[in-house]
């Protein structure tokens, strides 16, 4: 298993502090940062330090712990807080839940607040273990197919919805962790995912740290590899489901759910009850978070367009749920993917 922590409360709730594994400096530097005040964590979330759905909601818990920790009014501080943070990036709703669900604590000490943050921790932890076990099962059942025979299980993903997105074991990786750990045979292929390169970074280092059998990819060379028939299965994580099933994820996702649909391949969404949007009909309602046109002018601090060009920097895409063949959760598999089976599955207490 990927062993760094990328989150975590050090010290006493009163004047504690939130340390995070700064993911702009991966994979060649090990840097945390140390967050003692609110706009640290909002700059974090923001510059992704911290990044992926649930680790945003994790980091914005604790973010109202550090809130409150001045004497006065800690109520106000608090809502304060919740408000500024919910600023901070528009799309992962799992920001908004992990904020409401802070604001919901009837009393606003530190300790109090620190108790919900961990717990909304652990609880990510585990939906991650559990949506690990449902999505090894439909990897089992692939890799039981006649036509498999002794070749590893072919598994294709985006951008990183692994540990550093997580408090747990990540949602698209966890199957895959699962599936190393008890001797499943996997070849997974790494998207590089422009511009930002979360699957070169920080996918492909998390499971070849991990010693998962990972192959890195740029992201236009999905199609020939899928019509090679090394893939089996596309898997990536979600930044906010509608009740339909649409699923917002990092940008290229839609791409790819379009190709597996021609090469005939399942298209996996795994993500925690926490990413689902019960309150918008469908992903027309879910906004997109729109970048700095430096992250595809001079990604990296090198230039690799003209200056001035005009660009377009959309950081998410949404895949229609008729796409997805089946979504993951920690409360079992949605499939059909449609507003009936997304509200029977996610109102399962
Ligand atoms: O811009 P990012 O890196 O925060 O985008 C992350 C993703 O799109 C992930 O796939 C998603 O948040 C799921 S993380 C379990």
């Amino acid at each position: 298993m990927f062993n760094l922590r990328n989150i975590e409360w050090v010290g006493p709730p009163e004047s504690g502090c939130l340390r995070l594994l700064d993911q702009t400096r991966l994979p060649t530097e090990i840097v945390y940062l140390s967050c003692r005040q609110v706009p640290e964590v909002f700059d974090a979330i923001r510059r992704l330090s911290v990044r992926g759905a649930p680790a945003i909601g994790v980091a914005a818990a604790y973010a109202c712990v550090l809130a409150v920790q001045p004497a006065g009014d800690r109520r106000a501080a608090l809502t304060q807080a919740a408000t500024f943070l919910a600023s901070s990036r528009p799309t992962a709703v799992n920001l908004f839940w992990a904020l409401d669900r802070m604001q919901r604590v009837a009393d606003p000490s530190p300790s109090a607040l620190l108790a919900e943050a961990k717990a909304i921790h652990d609880e990510d932890q585990r939906m991650c273990q559990q949506i690990g076990r449902h999505g090894l099962e439909l990897f089992r059942t692939l890799a039981t197919r006649p036509q498999q025979g002794r070749r590893p299980l072919g598994i294709l993903t985006h951008c990183n919805a692994g540990a550093l997105a997580t408090g747990g074991i990540g949602t698209a990786t966890a199957p895959m962790y699962l599936a190393h750990q008890e001797g499943l045979q996997i070849a997974v292929l790494a998207d590089e995912t422009r511009p930002l390169l979360q699957g070169a970074r920080l996918t492909a280092f998390e499971l070849q740290s991990a010693g998962v059998d990972v192959t890195l990819i740029c992201d236009n060379m999905a199609a020939q590899f899928m019509r090679q028939g090394v893939i089996d299965l596309v898997i990536t994580g979600a930044d906010r489901i509608a009740a339909n099933g649409d699923a917002a994820n990092k940008i290229g996702t839609y791409g790819l759910a379009v190709l597996a649909r021609h090469h005939g391949l399942p298209f996996f969404v795994a993500a925690p009850s926490s990413t689902f949007d019960l309150a918008i009909p469908d992903g027309r309602c879910i906004p997109i978070e729109q970048r700095h046109a430096l992250e595809i002018t001079e990604g990296f601090g090198k230039r690799t367009a003209p200056a001035d060009v005009k660009t377009a920097n959309p950081a998410f895409d949404v895949t229609p749920h008729e796409l997805i063949s089946a979504i993951i959760t920690e409360k079992g598999v949605i499939q059909p993917v449609d507003t009936a089976t997304v509200a029977r599955v996610v109102a399962h207490a």
